[in-house]
């Protein structure tokens, strides 16, 4: 079988708000019918990442490829390195001021590239790219009924054809759950659960090729979570959903997700397939994560000791500083080479 191919590449990532690096040089790929989990606690920049593939912001820097074509560009390290090269200009010898010209022009080429995709009309609006939200209260509107929050993405697309419509929400009311009855009820109506299905239903509607779950169960009861995965991934092997769920513990994305990317502060730390991340896991804060797990197996509990990470204990960045490195073929982990040549002895131990 050839390669999977990429459906989405996010490049380098960077979302810096005033205070804070929300994202932080943060690459990962998502094949076409994979679901990669994207895994961290509350503030991690799960939701930033997922807003800015979505162009719901201008990004920093870093570049973001849909089906192979760039929908978004950031220019924030073109203009650092057309600061650099001004600031060095300053005691330039003559020779090396005509370079430092020549990169100058090649930056500024870069960013008006840049804006040009970014801003491109038909990028404008992703369609093939849909979110569910966190919170299905907050995320639909009060005053409109099932249909209409459903047929509103479809009106906006330009469908104007009302028996087209009707047909495209009924149909999708069914497949996740629901029924035609529903279709006049307002939001209040509706139990978490069934709001949620109906954050699910307003996405699929659009047929897209990406949906960005984030926390999509995690305002839900326990004994509704369940209930709404199963639907996610029966949904995706009838649709052939490409997904990226966003999570912020690993038990909810285990069986799910066919490979994990583990966010700590803006940056990944460690990504693997789903298997791999559980049986080898490298990075402390991912061991962390794990050790928060309960399993329903008695002995396991009695033992089971809650690592807890502080990033100022378990490494020394001082000197030997980290980066995203493949300790084995697909695994990634945020690390320095005193950390890299270590996980390889442990791996072989
Ligand atoms: N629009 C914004 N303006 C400023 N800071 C933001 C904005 N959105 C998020 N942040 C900050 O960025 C960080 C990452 O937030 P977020 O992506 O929502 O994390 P997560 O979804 O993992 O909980 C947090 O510190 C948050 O306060
Ligand atoms: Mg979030």
């Amino acid at each position: 079988m050839s390669e999977q191919q990429v459906l989405l590449k996010v490049e380098n990532l960077c979302q810096y708000f005033k205070i804070n690096k929300a994202v932080d040089d943060v690459s990962f790929d998502i094949k076409k019918g994979e679901v990669f989990g994207l895994v961290g606690e509350s503030g991690c920049g799960k939701t930033t990442t997922g807003r800015s593939i979505i162009k719901l912001y201008d990004i920093t820097s870093g570049n973001i490829y849909f089906n192979g074509k760039r929908i978004a560009a950031g220019t924030g390290s073109y203009r650092n390195a057309i600061n650099a090269a001004r600031e060095e200009m300053k005691t330039a010898s003559p020779e090396r001021k005509a370079e430092l010209k020549a990169i100058i022009a090649e930056q500024r080429e870069q960013i008006k590239a840049a804006k040009r995709d970014h801003f491109a009309k038909e990028n404008r609006s992703v369609t093939q790219i849909q979110m569910i939200f966190q919170d299905p209260i907050a995320s639909l509107d009060p005053r409109m009924t099932v249909y209409e929050t459903i047929a509103e993405g479809l009106k906006i697309q330009g469908e104007k054809d009302k028996s087209v419509i009707d047909e495209k929400v009924y149909k999708v009311l069914e497949r996740v759950g629901l029924v035609r009855e529903h279709a006049g009820r307002y939001p209040h109506e509706f139990s978490g659960g069934q709001r949620q299905r109906i954050g699910v239903a307003r996405a699929v509607v659009m047929e897209p090729e990406l949906i960005i779950a984030d926390e999509p169960v995690s305002a839900l009861d326990v004994s509704i979570q369940a209930q709404v995965i199963n639907l996610l991934n029966d949904l995706r092997h009838e649709l052939g959903l490409t997904i990226l769920f966003i999570a912020h513990d690993l038990s909810v994305v285990k069986y799910f997700s066919d490979r994990i990317g583990v966010m700590y502060y803006g940056k990944m730390v460690e990504l693997a397939t789903s298997d791999e991340l559980f049986a080898h896991p490298m990075h402390p804060y991912t061991r962390a994560l794990l050790s928060a797990i309960p399993l329903p197996d008695p002995a396991y509990e009695k033992n089971r000791v809650r690592e807890k990470y502080n990033p100022l204990e378990a490494h020394d960045y001082t000197v030997d500083k980290p980066r995203m490195r493949e300790v084995t073929p697909g695994h990634f982990v945020q690390c320095n080479d005193a950390e890299f040549a270590r996980y390889q002895q442990e791996l072989k131990a």
